[in-house]
């Protein structure tokens, strides 16, 4: 489904790995999403800075350096705190407890089948030594999503099986333990595709260098406009040229609050006639006005980093709360033993 069908009173999960600092390509694929769905939804959102260290075992400092700056760049953009719950995942051991049990539900071999994790694998050179837990992290993820008894994940097209993933472990369990504790989740993707990067690769990443970050200067700002990719055959202004994989009117579709306006900049730039530079000078004074405000909005969230850290603290609270409390259920349903009660019994409640 898409964001627009989502019903209140679900439950959102979602999270983002802090590598680095967030992007456009953040913010169009689920950051402004995610500001909508906190009006009608119960959404967590978490920092899943576990999971970043499945690939970043070497560098942690790297990823604990960025857990901030991924809060600032949330609250920048209109996450609000007292609508959207955000957690420190390695703060909630519940959720690690809850990856072991879940481990046992699935086979190497079914891990090993994941596309995006293959793909992972091959881009990060992991064919030769490959961590264990980055090869589990699908697990680990199926336990974010079901410790909190989320019902619906809002993701890109690469998490989709994740999502399936998820949804494996979670018939497995009710099926083994027969209690009908988890329900299956339904992933809410994107409208709008990956925003590419400035260069017109696939994928806006860090390590491409070809992303424009949330907290880009208004001379950063430029700089990646006029680098950006357009139309290498388009070379006099007169010429026709093409909107297919010309991130500029890619981005003036994501960016572009009138749609008639670059329905008629698209007509004209295809019929020739329309030079890049004055396409170019319209996308810069859009993308000036998205950023400017964000930008304002993270130095004077920057300023008060205790703020920042009380919010994550508060959230991680509630969420232990609640992830404690599938973790009973969880226990009960396996019938481990509970040193105060006995044998844990499931119970419908
Ligand atoms: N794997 C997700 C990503 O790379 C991040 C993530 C971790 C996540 N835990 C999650 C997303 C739970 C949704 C739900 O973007």
């Amino acid at each position: 489904m898409t964001y627009q069908e989502a019903v209140s009173g679900q439950t959102i999960l979602t999270g983002d790995r802090p590598t680095g600092a967030l992007h456009l390509g953040h913010l169009v694929g689920s950051l402004r999403s995610r500001v909508k769905l906190q009006e009608t939804h119960k959404q967590y959102i978490l920092v899943a800075d576990v999971q970043a260290l499945t690939d970043n075992a070497t560098d942690p400092q790297k990823i604990s350096r960025n857990v901030r700056e991924v809060v600032i760049d949330y609250l920048a953009v209109g996450i609000d705190p007292s609508k959207s719950t955000v957690v420190l995942q390695s703060a909630v051991p519940e959720l690690a407890e809850l990856t072991q049990y879940f481990l046992n539900l699935v086979s190497v071999t079914r891990l090993s089948r994941n596309p995006t994790v293959k793909m992972e694998i091959q881009q990060k050179g992991f064919n030769r030594s490959l961590p264990a837990g980055f090869l589990t992290y699908p697990v680990s993820q199926a336990a974010d999503i079901l410790a909190f008894k989320a019902t619906h994940v809002p993701v890109g097209n690469d998490q989709l099986p994740m999502i399936e993933q998820t949804n494996e472990i979670a018939r497995r369990f009710n099926q083994i333990y027969d209690v009908p504790l988890f329900t299956e989740v339904e992933a809410i993707v994107p409208r709008v595709g990956r925003l590419p990067g400035i260069d017109g690769q696939s994928k806006m990443s860090k390590s491409l260098n070809n992303s424009l970050h949330l907290s880009a200067s208004a001379n950063d700002i430029r700089a990646a406009v006029y680098a950006m990719y357009t139309d290498p055959q388009h070379i006099r202004v007169s010429d026709p040229g093409q909107i297919e994989g010309n991130v500029v009117f890619t981005y003036l579709d994501a960016f572009h609050p009138d749609d008639t306006l670059v329905e008629d900049l698209k007509v004209r730039y295809q019929r020739g006639g329309l030079g890049d530079m004055e396409v170019k000078r319209i996308l810069e004074e859009v993308l000036q006005e998205t950023l400017a405000p964000i930008r304002a909005r993270r130095a004077e969230i920057a300023s008060q980093p205790d703020s920042v850290m009380d919010i994550l603290r508060r959230g991680t609270a509630v969420a232990r709360k609640l992830t404690a409390s599938t973790l009973d259920d969880v226990k009960a349903a396996m019938g481990l033993i509970d040193l105060k009660n006995g044998t844990k019994q499931w119970s419908k409640r």
